[in-house]
Formats: C-alpha cells, structure tokens, sequence
C-alpha cells in the first residue's frame, strides 16, 4: 500500500459497490484517490462516483479486474475512472497466468507507468513487465471475451428464470442501462449468515464452485492485528491526522457491507459453456436446501 492509509466507504445495496453519497461524506483533504471495485462484474455507480471525484479534482482507479467487456450506457467499465485496472491472473474472464492491465487516457499517468514499468531508468521501481508470452495468451483472451461473457449472461437468465417468483432466493442483475459480465453470478438467499456458512459447504462438497461473497476488507486481519507488526502500521503513525486516525479498522460502521457480505450474497462461477442440465442440477439442489 506505499503506506496508504485506506478509508473503506459502505457499499449500496443493488450493485455491491461504492455508495456515492457516503463517498462524498468520507473524502477529506487527504484523500488521494478512489478505488471503486465493479464487483462480480455487476458495475458500480461509476458516472456518480466520478462526479464526486471531479468535483474534488481526485483521481478515480477504476477496478475493472471482474468486469471486462461491462459497461454503463454503452460506455466500458474501466474507461470511467483516471485509470481502469484490469487484473488477468488465472481466475479472471481474461487470464495470461498472472499480471493485469492498467488503462488510462491521461498523458502524463501513461508516461508515468510506462517509466515505472521495467524496473524504473529514470525513477526506482520493480519489474512489472509482461512476458510476450502472456501477452499472446491475453490477445486470444481478448479475442473469446466477447463470446464468454454472453455464455456467462446466459447462465444467469437461465437461473434467473428458475428462481423467478421464489420468495427467499434472488438471482442479482445489473440496473437497467447496464451491461454486466456475471463474472460470478450474485444469488442472494434469505437465510442468516451461518446457515449460509453451512449451506455453501454442502454445496461446495457437491462439486458446485459456489462461496459466500467477498467479506468486508475492514475485517481482514492485516488491518486489525492482535500484535504490532515490526513494520507498523501507517495510520498509527504520530505523524498521520486523517480520518482513520484512533479508530480500529473492525468497529468502522458499514452495515450494508456487513448485511450482504457476511452471507447474504453467494457468489457461482458460470464457466462459458456451462450446459443448461448442469444449471438443473445446481437449481434442484439450492432449492432442496433453501426450502
Ligand atoms: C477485484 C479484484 N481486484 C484486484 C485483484 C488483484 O489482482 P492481481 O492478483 O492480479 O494483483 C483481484 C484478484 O485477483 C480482484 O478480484
């Protein structure tokens, strides 16, 4: 994190992603950047996102890495922001093994990365070069995305159908306007976060890649450790005044984070090509467990 210290805004209900309105209450004048994640390549509430930020004149990194080929009136996701970030390690629509893509159409940030990309002549940096080899897997990638992305969309309107009218499962799309990529399908189930616990293992055990959606990252333990690492930790520093000072990442207050992200929303891995007997299966069984 180059000693970042990140601020975790709340989430909105529908997309999963940066609430706009608790945006603009969170930014002070430390705030060096936004990162909106378009999660599960369902798009976030990027042209209000970017509202705040340009009327704060603060750069948007747009985390696109779920979402390539989505977008918001005919607009790509990962065009929105100063930059979009595009990971392609091996679990993305896109996969050259590992690495990831950076756009941008600011001259100067290009220049920048571009400096920064090999080990750094003018400026110090680390190796972030991509082999041609990946380069070549990425191109192909690029070339199937297109087709991948309507399989994957298939597979969730045919689940969609399923689960139409049923009272305590929902099958999440992208608002109208939108285009989502289902990099994962969102099913949100009605049940309280340990019964999904246990529902998710049960499915898992029956081959289905099913898991409960990201948890809130203010949770993670590299943010609330038990001991002080020898390293420290930059918002304890003395010298830090911002908003995250005194307060301990796991009691910040995000409750829409801690309602669908604890076990409301799963998330199912559709691979391209999935056969509709196999969405069957996994319908008759969700449905055996939830009813
Ligand atoms: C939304 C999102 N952003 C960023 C990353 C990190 O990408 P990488 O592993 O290529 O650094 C991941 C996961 O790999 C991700 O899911």
């Amino acid at each position: 994190m180059q000693n970042a210290v990140p601020v975790f805004v709340d989430i909105e209900p529908e997309s999963l992603g940066l609430d706009p309105e608790k945006l603009e209450q969170a930014i002070t004048p430390l705030t060096k950047a936004i990162i909106p994640v378009h999660i599960l390549g369902y798009p976030a509430r990027i042209q209000e996102i970017c509202e705040v930020a340009e009327s704060h004149n603060i750069p948007v990194i747009e985390d696109a890495s779920h979402a390539p080929g989505a977008s918001v009136q005919h607009k790509m996701l990962g065009t929105f922001g100063t930059m979009g970030v595009f990971s392609l390690q091996q679990r993305k629509a896109i996969s050259t093994g590992d690495g990831g893509v950076i756009c941008t159409d600011d001259e100067e940030v290009a220049k920048k990365l571009w400096r920064l990309r090999s080990f750094g002549d003018d400026e110090l940096s680390y190796n972030y070069r991509m082999t041609e080899f990946a380069g070549v897997l990425g191109q192909i990638g690029l070339q199937k995305l297109g087709r991948h992305n309507k399989e994957r969309a298939q597979a969730a309107q045919y689940l969609s159908k399923i689960f139409e009218s049923h009272p305590r499962i929902r099958i999440r799309h992208p608002r109208p306007n939108e285009t989502g990529v289902y990099y994962a399908v969102a099913i949100e189930v009605d049940i309280s976060d340990a019964s999904s616990a246990e529902l998710v293992s049960r499915l898992e055990a029956r081959g289905y890649p099913i898991r409960r959606v990201f948890s809130p990252l203010n949770l993670h333990p590299h943010f609330n450790p038990v001991a002080k690492p020898a390293r420290g930790l930059p918002w304890e520093h003395p010298s830090y005044v911002g908003s995250m000072r005194g307060i301990r990442y796991e009691n910040l207050n995000l409750p829409v984070s801690y309602k669908y992200c604890r076990g409301r929303v799963l998330e199912l891995y559709t691979h391209p090509g999935i056969s509709e007997s196999q969405l069957d299966d996994f319908a008759t069984d969700l449905l055996a467990e939830i009813n």
